[in-house]
């Protein structure tokens, strides 16, 4: 790792093996939340890169989006939007479907939350098959954002999500 910071971020997260189904290794952030010090450098990486690009919105994915977009958020001067799954906002929502390997499931955020002429940067945690941060792009270019780029914690790059997201600029901090 170039940056310090960034091992002792990749030490800090978890792999649980078979969770939440036999065969998948899953990337556990919750132990990275126990290490003030990783997480804190894990926000400041996102905050170096971010605070001076103009970002008018932090539009973070359930669930774990809404762990680190909102600090991000506040130290770079942006208003935050959650996209949550279905029927969880109680206000007028626009949705928009994506697919999983079995079946679909829906992002919404709410009405008015982003406008035409926001420069948005979409935050999650984790990029896998890329399909949820397609969603959440499609979603703020519907409402007329510009979305200047998406970032999450961690890549599982042999999923080749990154691919799938086009010339969507895609930061990550690790990639295991
Ligand atoms: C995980 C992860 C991302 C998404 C990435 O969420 O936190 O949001 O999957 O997968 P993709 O790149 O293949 O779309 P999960 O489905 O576990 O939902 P949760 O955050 O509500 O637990």
């Amino acid at each position: 790792f170039e940056d310090d910071r960034l091992s002792r971020i990749a030490s800090a997260i978890r792999v649980i093996p078979d969770f939440p189904k036999p065969g998948i290794l899953f990337q556990d952030i919750t132990t990275l939340l126990l290490d003030p010090v990783a997480f804190k450098d894990t926000i400041d990486l996102f905050v170096e890169r971010y605070k001076d690009k103009e970002i008018s919105v932090v539009a973070g994915v359930e669930a774990r989006g809404f762990i680190f977009g909102p600090p991000i958020a506040l130290a770079i001067g942006a208003k935050f939007v959650p996209m949550r799954k279905p029927n969880k906002l109680p206000g007028p929502v626009i949705s928009e479907e994506y697919s999983l390997e079995y079946g679909t499931d829906k992002i919404e955020m709410h009405v008015g939350a982003v406008q035409a002429g926001d420069r948005a940067l979409v935050i999650d945690d984790l990029i896998a098959t890329g399909g949820t941060l397609l969603a959440a792009i499609s979603l703020l270019e519907r409402v007329g954002a510009v979305v200047a780029e998406c970032a999450c914690v961690i890549e599982l790059a042999e999923l080749k999500g990154r691919d799938r997201l086009g010339d969507k600029p895609l930061f990550v901090l690790v990639s295991p």
